[in-house]
């Protein structure tokens, strides 16, 4: 096996590569790490990025050495503390017993590791064997705190993906308070690169916004205790002429569900400094004398080949080497939820209606929603009472779990393990359960509030409630909600020193839930939700292979957030449900089977009440199921392309191709209808240029090249809006 990591002694330089990519960064003057580069392979290299001698004016040099061409101000960074002589958002802050804040990090050694370590308490990527991967272990060191910083990064040997975080050890003799540990840093020089970041909100989850970068600070982040809606934890960073398939990318995310910072800072020489991690936004953990703190996973992605080059990476990686469930490979049931068809009314009965009903349409899950547990007729009570609602279900969960079952369906069931209600049996007997200040109000929420769970007995409390509900074997799948951001942020165990942890305690209890519930209940799918796309994250991906991915099921609106989740998430994490028509989120009227077709993008659900469809849409919906069934191996696990991405265009398509280019699936959408249409054509990608493929629906053979090169017309008829129309394509000698 080749290595992935040298040393060079001479040149005091790290070299990780693999077959594409190759990260470089040097040790300098003083113990200082400088960064090199990150882009596509070179075999070796022989100096060219040494940093020129300047003697810059307002940038200092190292302490007790006068010489004034080298300064941290300006070196290109790998991992930087703060009250060094450098003025960019440092990746470390550190608070000490007399008050400073300045450590003065320098390099100490390095080890180099097959394999890939796992981290403590925490989601990352990992290997299935040693061979797969490398790991580079670098020290740095702080002499008078006595602290001590693991870089770590490992490279995969087939994956264009290097994984960075740090491990903090205090090797001092006095406690500090770590106000900032960044996962990774990384300075890039004479580029001129555009940020592309999800931003987002309720119902209106992860729209790409491209922005030019100036000189100044650019933080995207989230406060709220959770990857968020507002802003998801990912950057990419592109060439201006990058498009989908050309030009260089590099895609930065963090495995982590909870308070994120990415900071990208233009400086005076317009050198791009890069910090990502933990925000450090009411953040502050204390180490004691031999304790340590494990940062959260960044995956830093290069693509040579546009944005198309970059999501597949972070697809497959997430596929293969985050997901750890055993339904990551899996056929993504169809299922049924009852929120829209019902939301808090129904009864037993009514369920079972459209349990039929799915049953006749071929449908294979049916997903019990909010509503089941306590005495919840709506969003005012019994959240933390995970006990059947007799009223609703007066005998038993398990009676209509095996009438679910019955009928041939899968049975799957909505949790908010996180919340608890005023009115609850819950709150009446354990009050202090309630995450609040003490002497202050908390702030309501959807009418609900958070559980410290932090507090290892909160967790355990709702673990064992769920336990009794699953322990019945009933149960096919989970869906896990949050329907609130975090506020009022205070844990009664904890120490006034200590209450900087509790976000991040919040996000370790959470895993930790997490972890029981998989280990315990690994024949469980598991789909991640929070009001939505809330928590689409790659720590989430880690637990749950699904996250439904908005609470905005209009197929129209579904094509920037699923464009925008699909820079970064595998196809199949992203379910996508048709619902009715006006939708009931922005009352748009769409056609059914454009709904289907975008829905089939991503995991094919129904949210909709089966019952009071006509027969006409019936019939549509047994065949949308059945045609499904036939290619949801292609659609939710083909290597996919945005062909064109729907942002400021009236028109989107994607495909999905199989590994050998046999087969291939392809979506495209006009959006508004015109009276005297422009015509628009539809290239495909991927294929193989030499092989000819069939249009299954027509029996017309094109070339891959001709499909590639060339492409086809957009349909013109029927002249509506909201039209969309999907392919099949074979190449012709698998028949
Ligand atoms: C928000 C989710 O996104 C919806 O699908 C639904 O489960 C509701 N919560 C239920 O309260």
């Amino acid at each position: 096996m080749s290595k992935l990591i040298e040393f060079d002694e001479k040149q005091q330089v790290f070299h990780l590569h693999n077959q594409n990519i190759s990260y470089l960064f040097s040790v300098e003057k003083g113990g200082t790490l400088s960064h090199l580069y990150f882009g596509k392979r070179v075999r070796s290299y022989h100096g060219g990025l040494t940093y020129p001698k300047l003697d810059r004016g307002f940038s200092g040099n190292l302490p007790g050495d006068l010489d004034r061409t080298f300064s941290r101000d300006t070196l290109p960074k790998e991992y930087s503390g703060a009250g060094e002589m450098d003025f960019h958002s440092p990746a470390t802050i550190v608070r000490q017993a007399n008050g400073s804040n300045a450590v003065f990090l320098h390099y100490a050694g390095y080890e180099i590791a097959p394999g890939k370590p796992k981290l403590p308490g925490l989601p990352a990527a990992y290997v299935e064997n040693a061979d797969e991967a490398e790991t580079l272990t670098v020290k740095l060191i702080d002499d008078l705190t006595g602290l001590e910083y693991d870089l770590l990064y490992t490279i995969y040997r087939d994956r264009d993906v290097i994984a960075r975080s740090v491990k903090v050890a205090n090797k001092g003799k006095e406690s500090v308070h770590l106000e900032k540990v960044a996962s990774m840093q990384m300075d890039l020089v004479g580029q001129d690169l555009e940020a592309i970041t999800l931003p987002g909100a309720h119902v209106n989850e992860r729209h790409p916004q491209r922005s030019r970068l100036v000189q100044g600070r650019h933080v995207f982040e989230s406060r709220r205790g959770t990857s968020s809606h507002q802003m998801n934890p990912f950057v990419a960073l592109v060439d201006p002429k990058t498009d989908e398939f050309a030009g260089d990318a590099w895609g930065l995310a963090l495995v982590y569900s909870g308070n994120h910072e990415f900071e990208l800072e233009k400086d005076q020489l317009n050198q791009l400094h890069i910090t990502v991690g933990i925000n450090e936004y009411n953040f502050s953990w204390k180490l004691n004398p031999g304790d340590s703190f494990q940062t959260p996973e960044a995956l830093l992605v290069y693509s040579a080949s546009g944005l198309n080059g970059m999501s597949q990476t972070f697809h497959s990686l997430i596929l293969d080497r985050v997901m750890r469930s055993k339904f990551k490979k899996a056929p993504r049931p169809i299922l049924v939820n009852n929120w829209e068809a019902t939301y808090f009314d129904f009864t037993e009965d009514k369920l079972k209606e459209i349990v039929d009903e799915a049953k006749e349409l071929g449908i294979e899950m049916f997903v019990l929603d909010d509503g089941w547990f306590g005495h919840r007729d709506d969003d005012y009570s019994s959240l933390g009472d995970w006990q059947v609602f007799a009223k609703k279900f007066p005998q038993g969960l398990k009676h209509f779990a095996d009438y679910v079952h019955g009928q041939g369906l899968k049975f799957g069931l909505w949790f908010e393990p996180e919340m608890i209600s005023y009115d609850s049996d819950l709150y009446r007997t354990h009050p202090d359960y309630l995450m609040q200040v003490p002497g202050r109000k908390p702030s309501p929420a959807r009418n609900q509030y958070l559980l410290d769970l932090g507090r290892k007995e909160v967790r355990d409390n709702i673990f064992d409630q769920m336990t009794k509900i699953l322990d019945g074997g009933s149960i096919d799948y989970i869906k896990w909600d949050m329907n609130r951001h975090l506020s009022d942020i205070y844990e009664s165990d904890l120490p006034a020193d200590q209450q900087g942890e509790v976000y991040h305690r919040y996000v370790l209890g959470l895993y930790d839930l997490f972890e029981r519930l998989v280990d315990r209940y690994p024949d469980i799918l598991l789909e991640g939700c929070s009001g939505g796309g809330g928590r689409f994250d790659i720590g989430m991906a880690y637990y749950c292979p699904q996250i439904w991915a908005s609470d905005n099921s209009d197929a129209i609106a579904r094509l920037v957030i699923q464009y925008g989740t699909s820079l970064v998430y595998p196809q199949s994490m992203m379910t996508s449900h048709v619902s009715v028509s006006p939708n009931e989120q922005n009352g748009r009227i769409t056609p059914f089977d454009t709904r289907a077709a975008v829905a089939m993008c991503g995991d094919l659900g129904y949210e909709l009440d089966l019952t009071k469809m006509s027969d006409e849409d019936k019939a549509a919906v047994k065949k949308q199921v059945a045609d499904y069934k036939q290619i949801r191996e292609l659609t939710q696990y083909g290597k996919f392309y945005t062909l064109k991405a729907p942002l400021d265009s009236n028109e989107a398509a994607w495909m999905t191709v199989s590994d050998d280019r046999n087969e291939a699936i392809v979506t495209t959408v006009e959006i508004m209808s015109y009276a005297q249409p422009y015509l628009t054509k539809t290239k495909l990608a991927g294929l193989d240029p030499d092989k000819d493929y069939e249009d299954l629906a027509t029996g017309q053979v094109y070339g891959g090249d001709e499909l590639m090169n060339l492409g086809f017309y957009d349909p013109t008829q029927p002249r509506k809006d909201f039209t969309a129309k999907m392919y099949h394509f074979k190449a012709v000698d698998q028949h």
